[in-house]
């Protein structure tokens, strides 16, 4: 889908990598006996787009929502925007929060709600905001995520899957975040409407210079946009590094992600001077299962 956005887009730079807007050291999360991560170091620098991936349950949001302060770690620091979330009040964690936006995994938008309020939703929360220019702000979001407005009266449950992803990402940048975090963007899409949000995500971080925290087990959305991806397994950060480097380790865990048949075919989209940098593992024929 060709949005107005996209074609204003097209020749601007990628966001320059800055400073870390996201650093996690040495954490440590119980949820009684179960030891979720154990040492987990992470960190996250303004412009990039990092890629969370790792089996299910192994701590992807609940790593995120340590980030966003929404649960506490049991041991280690949690630094955003430079802020130890660990060691400050609720009130500032919630103005650190407020520099970000969030599309959660589940339940991404209010059934009762239209469109409109729910995109509006983040902004009324803030406080009373005039109602002329809450419409603008919530039309030039629907605008931006390629929805035409006559769709801001509708209720969630007569739009599309692809659609309900769109106006989750509306609300999830309405209050002009820096940091994105998006938990399974395309889960539950088929392959077009997929595309579509790939395509839109690159759109606004380079439209709006974003950094991104992206969760996904969707290979072909990680392989194309992750400026980098950080590996979760053993209940740590296995290896944050480009997706060519990553595929590399020699790990049971990272061997069988990203050389198994669905990584092999993901990684072809690389450009080829990323290809070259991949083990030769990985430019086996997809159609070919690899035997070890
Ligand atoms: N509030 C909670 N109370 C107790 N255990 C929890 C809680 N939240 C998460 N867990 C446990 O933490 C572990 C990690 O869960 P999490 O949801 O972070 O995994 P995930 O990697 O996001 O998985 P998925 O890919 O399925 O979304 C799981 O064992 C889960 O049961
Ligand atoms: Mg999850």
């Amino acid at each position: 889908m060709n949005t107005p956005l996209k074609e204003a887009v097209r020749d601007l730079p990628l966001p320059s990598i800055g400073e870390p807007v996201i650093e996690v050291r040495n954490l440590t999360k119980r949820y009684g006996r179960n030891i979720v991560h154990q040492h987990l170091d992470f960190e996250v620098r303004r412009g990039e787009i990092v890629t969370i991936v790792g089996g299910s349950g192994s701590g992807k949001t609940t790593l995120v929502r340590q980030i966003l302060g929404l649960e506490k770690p049991t041991s280690g620091t949690v630094r955003l925007f430079g802020q130890d979330l660990t060691a400050i009040d609720e009130e500032n964690a919630r103005l650190m929060r407020s520099r970000t936006g969030m599309l959660f995994q589940h339940g991404a938008l209010f059934s009762s709600l239209s469109v409109f309020d729910n995109i509006a939703q983040p902004v009324r929360e803030l406080g009373k905001v005039p109602e002329d220019l809450l419409r603008d702000i919530v039309m030039l979001k629907l605008e931006m995520v390629g929805l035409p407005c006559k769709h801001a009266s509708k209720m969630p449950a007569a739009l599309s899957g692809g659609m309900i992803k769109r106006v989750g990402l509306a609300r999830a940048i309405v209050l002009e975040p820096e940091l994105l975090f998006l938990d399974e963007p395309t889960a539950g899409l088929d392959p077009r409407s997929s595309d579509e949000v790939v395509e839109l995500i690159s759109t606004l971080h380079r439209a709006l210079g974003l950094t991104v925290v992206l969760v996904t087990h969707d290979l072909d959305a990680m392989v194309a946009l992750s400026t980098r991806v950080a590996v979760i397994a053993d209940r740590k950060v296995l290896v944050a590094a480009p997706v060519e480097e990553a595929a590399g380790v020699d790990d049971p865990f990272i061997r069988e992600y990203f050389l198994g048949m669905r990584g092999r075919r993901a990684l072809q989209a690389l450009p080829p001077a990323r290809r070259a940098k991949l083990p030769p593992a990985a430019l086996e024929p997809a159609s070919v299962g690899i035997t070890r």
